[in-house]
C-alpha cells in the first residue's frame, strides 16, 4: 500500500481542512494510506505525524483553521532541517506528501521536491498572491468577512459622517483590498501595487464629501508602504490641515478565521482531490491550482518563480464607480 503525508503550512485559511478530508478520503478510496503532519514544517523536522483515517476525518469539513496545526519554521529554510524532514517521511515508509500552503510553503514544498522527493502543492492562502492559481483556498471566506465588515463600519460612517480607513491583510499583495474596495463600495484604495501618499488619501477623501457624501471610506492591505499606521500618523500631525479625523479600524485575524465559505470547501475539495489524482498517476512537482474555472497543475519551478499579476483595470472601475 502506498503512503501519503499532508501538511499545512504557513497562514492557515478556511478550508484547510476540508482538503485535509478529501486528500484522506480520496486516498482511501486509491488504496494510499494518508498521515497528518502537526504544526506545519517544524512537525515535519521533528517527525510529528498521525494516521488520519477516514472516520477520523469526519467533521471537519466546516471547521475553519486547520486541525493539523500550522507555524511559520524559520529553520525550514535550511537544507539541514529539509534533510531531516526528508529522513522522517522515508522513516515512516512515506513515498509523497502534500503541502497545502501559500508562497512561502510552496518555496519549501520545491526545496523538497528538488532534493528528491516527490511533492505536490494545494494552493491555499487568503493573500491570493500564489502564481498557478487564479483562487486559493480561504480566499472566498476571508474577502466575505471583510465585506460584512465594512458593511457593518459603513452605517456608523454614514450615521456620524465620518471617513474610515479599513487595514485588510495581503502582505504585499493587493487582491483582497481591491476586491473589498469593490465589493465594499469604498472612496480608495491603497495597495502595494497602487500606493496612494496619506495627503492625496485626505483629499480624496475629502472630495467624497464634497460630492455629497456622508461618509468616506479608504481601504488599505497591510502589507503597503502607506497602511494604516502611516495613514493614521498623517492625519494625526496635520489634523489642522486635513480639517477632518479618520477613524482606524485594523480587521487583523478575524479576517483568517471562521467556518470556510460554500466555494471553499467546494474548492479544497476538488484542488485535494486533485493532488490525490497527480500522485496515484506518479506525477509530483506541481502545484494543484484553479485556472479558468478547472482544476490545473503548475510545475512548482514556475510557482516559485513567477509572480502573479492583479489586473490593473480594476482599479480604474473601482474608481469610477466610487463616483
Ligand atoms: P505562506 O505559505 O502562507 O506564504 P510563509 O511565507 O510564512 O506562509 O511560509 C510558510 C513556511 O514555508 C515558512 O515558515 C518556511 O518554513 C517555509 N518557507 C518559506 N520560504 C521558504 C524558502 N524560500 N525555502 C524553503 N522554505 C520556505
Ligand atoms: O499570509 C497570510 C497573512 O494573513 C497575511 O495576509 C498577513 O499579512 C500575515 O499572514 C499575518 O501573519 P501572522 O498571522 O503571522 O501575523
Amino acid at each position: 500500500m502506498r503512503r501519503l503525508a499532508v501538511v499545512t503550512s504557513g497562514g492557515d485559511a478556511p478550508g484547510m481542512n476540508a482538503a485535509v478530508r478529501a486528500i484522506t478520503r480520496v486516498g482511501a478510496e486509491a488504496d494510499i494510506e494518508v498521515y497528518g503532519v502537526r504544526d506545519g514544517y517544524k512537525g515535519l523536522i521533528e517527525g510529528d505525524m498521525i494516521h488520519l483515517t477516514e472516520r477520523g476525518v469526519s467533521g471537519i469539513l466546516q471547521l475553519g483553521g486547520t486541525i493539523l496545526g500550522t507555524v511559520r519554521s524559520e529553520e525550514f529554510k535550511t537544507a539541514e532541517a529539509q534533510h531531516r524532514a526528508i529522513e522522517n517521511l522515508k522513516k515512516n515508509f512515506i513515498d509523497g506528501l502534500v503541502v497545502i500552503g501559500g508562497d512561502g510553503s510552496q518555496k519549501g514544498a520545491f526545496a523538497l521536491f528538488k532534493h528528491g522527493f516527490p511533492v505536490v502543492g494545494v494552493a491555499s492562502t487568503i493573500d491570493n498572491d500564489l502564481y498557478g492559481s487564479d483562487i486559493t483556498i480561504g480566499v472566498d471566506t476571508a474577502l466575505n468577512t471583510i465585506v460584512e465588515s465594512i458593511d457593518k463600519i459603513r452605517t456608523t460612517a454614514e450615521s456620524h459622517e465620518r471617513a474610515f480607513l479599513i487595514e485588510v491583510m495581503g502582505r504585499k499583495y493587493g487582491y483582497l483590498a481591491l476586491m473589498a474596495g469593490l465589493a465594499g463600495g469604498a472612496e480608495l484604495v491603497v495597495t502595494p501595487e497602487f500606493e496612494v501618499d496619506p495627503a492625496t488619501v485626505a483629499d480624496e477623501l475629502l472630495s467624497a464629501y464634497e460630492r455629497g457624501k456622508r461618509y468616506a471610506m479608504v481601504v488599505v492591505t497591510d502589507g503597503a508602504k502607506n497602511n494604516a499606521e502611516t495613514i493614521a500618523k498623517y492625519f494625526k500631525e496635520h489634523g489642522e490641515k486635513v480639517g477632518y479625523e479618520l477613524r482606524v479600524t485594523i480587521l487583523g485575524h478575524v479576517q483568517r478565521g471562521g467556518a470556510p465559505s460554500a466555494f471553499d470547501r467546494i474548492l479544497a475539495s476538488r484542488l485535494g482531490a486533485a493532488a490525490v489524482q497527480l500522485f496515484k498517476d506518479g506525477g509530483s512537482g506541481m502545484l494543484t491550482g484553479w485556472i479558468n474555472g478547472k482544476v490545473a497543475y503548475t510545475p512548482l519551478e514556475e510557482v516559485v518563480t513567477n509572480k502573479k499579476a492583479l489586473d490593473i483595470n480594476l482599479w480604474r472601475l473601482a474608481e469610477i464607480l466610487s463616483r
